[in-house]
């Protein structure tokens, strides 16, 4: 079997910039697909001065030569689809024929939102900071096996019977512990029997689809949301999501075995963010990191929460690179880090005043791990723009090559800034290589 797939993941705590990552590369593969999360993500990309966040619809979509998937293992609100659906042709972006989704995806209702709203804020419950969409309940009713997947919204009788159900159920659940209003089960089934009709001509068996294509040589780019320490097995749980966000679940997440895929890429700002609750070893405070949050725009792009800022952490890039199985590195936002005279970077974890290898597994432990720096200095000169390695100065230089050395990976692109051409790909590095010659006019050129 030929391997086709080529994974890109976040490798941080998501909002890594692969948006942008993932728009630049679509102009190779043919095929874009999402395989976890639903519309908690949101991916930024800036065209000639337009900005697109978006959420749901692969990041791939704005490149017109490229196909667009919803796997299953996304979770979908058909509102929000049919919201980025109608921004997108709004912008004169083509989606008919173009998107893709599963109709063995499963599907959130306005009850999963309810649930999370109330659970969030309840006594006695940890507070994940989630981005309050319904993500989690909706997997828990996935795995709990008692879901409601794409293909059931256009059997009506079934669909009634499934939200009446439920209801019974979540209304009762929400009003006991939560003191939440009922919600009306058949005004959402006529809400959704309507939304259901806007997306029929999208739904398909996207398994069968891709299995297709890659069985004919096309090249399929598999596009992670989210990151890797926000994964549910192995991120910083319980403040994580729901989904399998590693390069493993994009198997699962798409029915695409793993002898398909060709590699794994990983994409990690040239610094840390985190936004919600949970463990941050190199959070800083103060001037620099208000700095960065300004210089970096460093506000949720689906909530609008500001971030939490930190340092480059290289003992979290290495837990990532194992589990991801990285061949490559992506960096982006170098230019926000331009003003700073010094860059501490965390090199090593101390738990009790011990040096560790193994990133912890027990939530209290990460409160307790003080990071080990090494500082560098920093080359106050402005990088923004550029697209060339050898225009970068000497330090900014030396500040990729320790992280590449720290991370133990090639760093194969460097993005000086939000739009498409504000880029570097490294010359001679394996991404370079893939990207040589486009592999969507390859496909064409062959049809
Ligand atoms: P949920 O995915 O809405 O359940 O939120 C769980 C945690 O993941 C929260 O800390 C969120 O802030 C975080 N999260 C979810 N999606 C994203 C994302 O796309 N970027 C960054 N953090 C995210």
């Amino acid at each position: 079997m030929d391997a086709t797939c080529v994974i890109i993941v976040g490798s941080q705590w998501g909002d890594e910039g692969k948006g942008k990552v993932v728009d630049l590369l679509a102009g190779h593969f043919p095929w874009i697909a999402r395989y976890q999360g639903g519309h908690n993500a949101g991916h930024t990309i800036v065209i000639g001065g337009q900005r697109f966040v978006l959420q749901l619809i692969p990041s791939g979509i704005l490149r017109g030569t490229a196909k667009a998937v919803i796997g299953n293992g996304v979770v979908m609100d058909p509102q929000a689809l049919v919201n980025e659906i109608a921004m997108l042709e709004k912008a004169g972006i083509a989606v008919q024929g173009k998107l893709f989704i599963s109709n063995r995806a499963h599907v959130i209702l306005p009850y999963h939102r309810m649930i999370e709203l109330a659970a969030e804020s309840a006594p006695g419950r940890i507070k994940i900071g989630s981005t309050s969409r319904g993500i989690g309940p909706t997997y828990e009713d996935k795995m709990g096996r008692r879901g409601l997947r794409v293909c059931d919204l256009f059997n009506h009788e079934l669909l009634r019977t499934h939200i009446h159900n439920a209801l019974l159920e979540k209304n009762a659940v929400a009003a006991a512990l939560y003191g939440s209003a009922p919600l009306d089960p058949g005004r959402i089934y006529e809400d959704y029997v309507g939304l259901s009709e806007q997306i029929r001509p999208y739904i398909t068996d996207t398994a069968l689809l891709l299995n297709q294509a890659a069985a004919r040589g096309e090249a399929i780019l598999l596009e992670g949301a989210q990151g890797a320490l926000l994964d549910i097995d192995h991120g910083t749980y319980p403040f994580v999501t729901s989904s399998s966000t590693l390069a493993g679940g994009a198997c699962t997440g798409t029915g695409l075995a793993p002898t398909r895929i060709a590699s794994a890429i990983g994409v990690s700002k040239a610094y840390c963010t985190r936004v919600g609750e949970g463990p941050f070893p190199t959070e800083t405070g103060g001037e620099p990191a208000q700095e960065m949050r300004r210089r970096g725009n460093e506000f949720g792009s689906v909530t609008g929460r500001p971030r939490r800022v930190g340092w480059f952490d290289a003992p979290l890039l290495r837990y990532a690179a194992m589990l991801n199985g990285l061949s490559s590195l992506i960096v982006t936002k170098l230019d926000v880090l331009d003003t700073l005279a010094r860059i501490p970077v965390c090199v090593g974890y101390r738990l009790d005043g011990k040096l560790i290898d193994a990133v912890p597994a027990v939530a209290a432990d990460w409160d307790r791990l003080e990071p080990v720096y090494e500082e560098l200095p920093g080359w106050q000169s402005s990088t923004e723009g550029m697209t060339e390695e050898r225009q970068l100065p000497a330090r900014a230089r030396d500040y990729l090559k320790f992280l590449a050395s720290q991370a133990g990976l090639e760093i194969g692109m460097i993005s000086t800034g939000p739009e498409r051409d504000q880029t570097i790909t490294v010359a001679g590095s394996s991404l370079a290589q893939l990207l040589g010659p486009s592999r969507a006019s390859t496909q064409s050129a062959k049809n």
